[in-house]
């Protein structure tokens, strides 16, 4: 696949306070009249949280262990992301999401406040991944390197700053979590983290069958866990982002399947930054009851 338009990297836009693109502003009235259905999921997650994981885990529950069925299109083609806009010239998530047939799965980056109401209004099911926020501004800084249409990342000191003051792509990281952690209490929200499916993947998907109301035999899950381990994703093209355009993803600067590791962030942070980090970490996450693991 070929890209007929110049690629440059996006601008951001905010939108009620959150910076977004300036593409996903310009139809931002548009994704906020999104009409959800009753048997929509939605994944929801902040950037880098493990989406694409959990992604794969639900398809192949979906689709009971069939491995075959869940490589008929890449992930991002199977779970469209509804304020995502490529170009104007394709296909919007929005436009993906109302071509697919349901139920539907449906991925989004977007904050609590900003998820379209009629995901409410429905009573829709949402999955909801967090990830340490040391691994997410690790993971999240080679990702802007490597997509050519985020914006620019500059150094990875200049990127840890511009990340803790909620100055990148749908927000603050940390308003993101405990939003949705509150929001958790009031709806049909699960919520994971990405420390826990890598600790024990069998537990965690089997959460996530319940949720989905799922029974499979014990070959299917044996299946299923076997399937989305990070170094199976790594070689499955359906998951790993490589059917994208290298002028789009640029998997030679740093590959979408990067480390699928826990505590990867000692490898970034500075002594000096380290600390800084955490400093600042326990004013903003103070007074709620979510806590993170930065190692297993
Ligand atoms: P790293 O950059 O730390 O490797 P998202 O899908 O939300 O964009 O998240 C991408 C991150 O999840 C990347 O993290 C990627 O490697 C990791 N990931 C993807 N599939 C995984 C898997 N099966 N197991 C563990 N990590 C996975």
């Amino acid at each position: 696949t070929t890209v007929h338009w110049e690629v440059t990297r996006n601008e951001i836009a905010e939108v009620e306070g959150i910076p977004l693109t300036t593409r996903m502003y310009g139809i931002w009235d548009k994704i906020w009249a999104f009409q959800a259905k009753p048997d929509d999921l939605l994944i929801a997650t902040y950037a880098k949280a493990g989406t694409t994981w959990i992604q794969e885990i639900v398809d192949m529950i979906q689709q009971d262990g069939d491995t075959k069925k869940c490589k008929r299109a890449a992930v991002y083609e199977r779970i469209p992301f509804i304020e995502w806009v490529v170009h104007e010239s394709l296909p919007s998530g929005l436009e993906q999401a109302e071509k697919i047939p349901s139920p539907r799965t449906l991925k989004t980056h977007l904050p609590v406040q900003l998820v379209p109401p009629s995901f409410w209004e429905q009573n829709c099911k949402i999955i909801y991944v967090a990830r340490n926020a040391k691994d997410s501004a690790v993971s999240y800084y080679h990702f802007h390197r490597m997509n050519q249409i985020m914006p620019e990342p500059g150094t990875w000191e200049e990127f840890l700053e511009k990340y803790k003051a909620g100055k990148v792509l749908w927000g603050s990281w940390y308003d993101h979590v405990k939003g949705w952690w509150k929001a958790k209490d009031n709806h049909r929200i699960l919520y994971l983290f990405y420390e826990d499916i890598k600790e024990n993947p069998r537990r965690e998907i089997q959460k996530v069958m319940k949720f989905l109301e799922k029974d499979l035999e014990k070959e299917v899950l044996d299946k299923i866990i076997q399937n989305t381990q990070f170094e199976n994703m790594k070689d499955n093209p359906m998951a790993n982002y490589t059917t994208k355009p290298p002028e789009l993803m640029n998997h030679k600067i740093s590959p979408f399947m990067r480390k699928g590791a826990v505590g990867d962030w000692k490898n970034h942070f500075t002594v000096a930054q380290n600390e800084r980090f955490d400093e600042d970490y326990e004013q903003k996450m103070e007074g709620i009851s979510l806590t993170f693991r930065m190692e297993l």
